[in-house]
């Protein structure tokens, strides 16, 4: 039995003995200890409080000692929505952007997700292993402790398939825990330009039941949009996935909205991702329903789209949750760090907010909230501690700087 104490924690951030989805209101309260310990035993949490409560909580002092030499200490990031599996970088795409082109004519030429259809069509399960592998082990350096992946680059059998394939060999290889999301309905492929319903047909009788004998997804997942799949779409493609035990996970709202929201709700979707286009009904439903929404906010930056309206969800009272949709197109980032330095600084939300919605609310987006996204007893000790810092809010506020010193997962250093 391997037991480890950590000593001298300036602050233990999120601590809680019942967490739960923090909505409205409440994803302003995260809880926290000043001069704190916390006792791990075979990579979980079995103990935590102040230093002074540590004669009388731990009265056996276990031989493996570690000073935090005053660091903050949090729950590692729990980053619910990323297209981590891709082939090749679109760097190119970047400079037509730069050079005026909007996103939705860069997708007209066969650009953007074609493109990384194009390059993933042509790479083996191998490449496309090891590169995913190298970005989850430098996110992980960034403090990011349990993942979401999602297909969508595949748009053949084959190659949707081959995605998934790999997002499993990934679950099994990575110390952090992943979950897997069929998105298959990211676009038409050319070749179903003209046949959406020869597609749809495609994922439905040709993709889902091998998915679902193989195990390959937790969830599914349609980029509803004008120009990609209409709610009516999204509706036939997402109740063939529930049919075979995939819980709904939607991109919605991203550049319109056009009844993505109400569906997804209807549907008792487990998110909805993305919403930088929200109406006001979209708010207010949202905030009646069970769904999180995830605000992907690098997204808005990168392309430049108006930021989600964090402050309007919140008030609401909405869950929202913090993810990087890394990705080659429109997030090329999957530094969290920078995710909720940008939700505080141009979405206005306070650190405490974000720092709960980038873990707990993250953990509840994929459903790892049992395991991750708190400071609680059973759960992981997956990690994060920083540089000497003066405050919390001064990791936000400090954008750009990497604050991260050591990130621990299942309780050793990586
Ligand atoms: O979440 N919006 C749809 N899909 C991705 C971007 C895909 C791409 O451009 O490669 C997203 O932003
Ligand atoms: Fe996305």
């Amino acid at each position: 039995m391997a037991v480890l104490l950590i000593t001298n924690i300036k602050q233990l951030i999120g601590t809680c003995e019942n967490p739960s989805l923090l909505q409205g209101k409440n994803l302003s309260k995260l809880p926290l200890i000043d001069d704190a310990f916390i006792l791990v035993e075979d990579g979980i949490i079995v103990d935590y409080g102040a230093m002074y409560e540590l004669e009388l909580k731990v009265p056996h002092l276990p031989k493996n000692i570690i000073d935090a030499n005053a660091a903050f200490v949090l729950p590692t990031w729990c980053d619910s929505h990323t297209h981590i599996v891709f082939a090749q970088t679109r760097e190119e795409e970047f400079i037509y952007k730069l050079k005026g082109m909007s996103y939705a004519e860069i997708a007209a030429k066969g650009g953007g997700i074609l493109n990384s259809a194009n390059k993933l069509n042509d790479a083996t399960e191998d490449e496309l292993f090891n590169s995913a592998y190298k970005r989850i082990t430098d996110v992980s350096k960034l403090g990011t402790g349990a993942i979401e992946i999602k297909s969508g680059y595949g748009l053949t059998v084959e190659g949707e398939l081959k995605m998934l394939r790999v997002i499993k060999r990934l679950k099994e290889k990575c110390s952090i825990p992943i979950k897997a999301t069929f998105l298959g309905a990211h676009t038409y492929p050319l070749a179903f330009k003209e046949n959406h319903q020869g597609y749809i047909e495609q994922l439905i009788n040709e993709m889902l039941p091998v998915i679902a004998k193989e195990k390959l997804a937790d969830y599914i997942d349609c980029f509803c949009e004008t120009g990609f799949f209409s709610v009516q779409e999204m509706e036939t493609i997402v109740q063939a996935g529930i049919a075979v035990g995939l819980k709904p996970k939607l991109h919605v709202n991203q550049l319109n909205s056009i009844g993505g929201i109400p569906l997804a709700i209807k549907l008792n979707a487990l998110s909805v991702d993305h919403l930088e286009t929200m109406t006001d009904e979209d708010i207010v439903s949202l905030s009646h329903s069970g769904t999180i929404g995830t605000l992907l906010p690098t997204a808005a930056f990168f392309l430049r789209m108006p930021f989600q309206p964090a402050r309007q969800l919140i008030d609401a009272g909405c869950a929202i949750a913090l993810a990087s949709d890394y990705n080659p197109g429109s997030s090329p980032s999957g530094n969290m760090n920078f995710v909720v330095a940008l939700s505080c600084i141009q979405m206005k939300m306070l650190p405490q907010e974000a720092i709960n919605a980038a873990t707990i609310n993250g953990a509840y987006a994929m459903e790892m909230e049992n395991m991750l996204g708190s400071i609680t007893i059973g759960k992981k000790a997956n990690l994060i501690f920083t540089k000497p810092v003066p405050s919390l809010a001064y990791l936000p506020y400090s954008f750009g700087e990497n604050l991260v010193d050591k990130v621990m997962i299942n309780g050793s250093f990586i």
